[in-house]
């Protein structure tokens, strides 16, 4: 079956956050909106039969997890990760958010270390300082535009810390870590009995040629480890567009830790979730490899374009490749500009909405993080415009 990716969606007027919230965020409506991490794409046909379906039911009451939701996340993960989930590790969660939040509120005392990888997604600085946990950054390090973890800091670090937040593939950075990469973590955590959480929720997002390895496969090394200290967090909300519906897993091995996270969600009251989320999830789990699969050959060429238009035509901004996500972390270093100036001057003059690299910490200086989950005719327009406002800029 062929998806049709270019066929534009009128997202403005959705109460989106990536289109309606420009104004609030931008100061402008005049933006091409490449910032908040969802696609402009329609969702899998799969998942729109299966809420029009659930829709014609006249009654949207309480909701149960039926069994089959389980089943569609361990047919996905045995399929798509060869990765097997039991039953009972499951943990269902609103969002992946709220499961950091969670995390740092079960397995950490108030004050406890929790350690994190800047340049990082946001809340996992917030999910910390929001809980009253005490922040312990080890920031990757930049080899030659590739991101590596700091490893003889983390070992360092680990003995002072009781969680690791471990991010892949990582957002903003767009590395997938590597087998190798993992077993160096989990020996590190094994020896200093950190609890891992790995936020998982880009696996699925892997271009053509690297594998992601869940943290959980990897079974004959670390088995023992990764069934009493590891946790993953999961979703097909990014994967399928369909992060609205706040849905996501947490895979948790351990009983204990099962009990703990439970208690967190239910003293919240957040512990059940609505029909239409429960649908989508199920649906797009069960039947949604084929868009998938299509999705990634699409992203894939928005990639290359991208990387290519920039190499050939704004030579100063800098692209590293990427392994994982629909996320470019774009170093606009060579512009010299203060992080100010530059959100301004791709706001005012490129008329971009991007997300500015220092809010992914002090690490995303003089970076911009680009969504290309987009038409490609709709990047072609945004890289056009950046390539003569930076020519401009230049010539002043
Ligand atoms: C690494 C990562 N974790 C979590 C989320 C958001 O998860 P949720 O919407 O399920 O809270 C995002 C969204 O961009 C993300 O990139």
């Amino acid at each position: 079956m062929e998806f049709d990716f270019d066929i534009p969606v009128q997202r403005e007027g959705s109460h989106s956050v990536k289109f309606d919230g420009r104004q609030q965020y931008f100061g402008t409506t005049d933006v091409a909106p490449m910032w908040v991490a969802d696609m402009d794409f329609a969702v899998p046909p799969c998942v729109t039969r299966a809420l029009l379906a659930r829709a014609a039911h006249p009654v949207f009451g309480y909701t149960l997890y039926p069994e089959s939701v389980y089943q569609s996340l361990i047919g996905w993960f045995q399929r798509r990760h060869h990765w097997h989930i039991e039953r009972d590790w499951i943990v269902m969660a609103p969002g992946v958010v709220p499961s950091l939040h969670a995390c740092c509120l079960a397995f950490a005392e108030a004050g406890e270390g929790v350690i994190v990888q800047p340049p990082v997604y946001f809340p996992f600085f917030s999910a910390v300082t929001n809980t009253q946990r005490q922040l312990v950054l080890n920031p990757l390090q930049c080899v030659d535009g590739r991101y590596e973890i700091n490893f003889a800091q983390l070992e360092a670090q680990a003995k002072h810390a009781r969680l690791l937040m471990l991010c892949t593939p990582h957002n903003p950075v767009g590395r997938v870590w590597s087998k190798a990469e993992l077993l160096g973590v989990l020996r590190i955590a094994k020896e200093h009995n950190l609890i891992v959480l790995s936020d998982d929720i880009h696996a699925d997002l892997v271009y053509p040629g690297v594998t992601h390895t869940m943290i959980g496969t990897l079974e004959a090394e670390f088995g023992e480890f990764i069934r009493t200290n590891v946790i993953t967090a999961v979703a097909p909300s990014k994967t399928f567009n369909i992060p609205g519906l706040g849905l996501s897993s947490l895979i948790v091995p351990n009983p204990d830790h099962r009990k703990a996270l439970h208690k967190v969600f239910e003293l919240l009251h957040v512990s059940n979730n609505n029909p239409f989320s429960i649908t989508t999830f199920e649906a797009a789990y069960s039947e949604g490899d084929q868009w998938l699969d299509s999705l990634m050959i699409y992203l894939e060429q928005n990639k290359t374009m991208t990387r290519e238009f920039i190499a050939e035509h704004v030579p100063q901004i800098r692209c590293a490749d990427i392994e994982g996500t629909y996320l470019l972390w774009l170093d606009c270093s060579a512009l010299q500009l203060s992080d100010a100036a530059l959100r301004d001057f791709f706001i005012r003059e490129c008329k971009v909405g991007m997300n500015p690299g220092i809010v992914f910490g002090e690490e995303g200086r003089g970076f911009m993080r680009m969504n290309i989950g987009t038409t490609r005719a709709n990047l072609l327009a945004a890289w056009q415009s950046i390539s003569q406002a930076v020519s401009s800029r230049s010539r002043r």
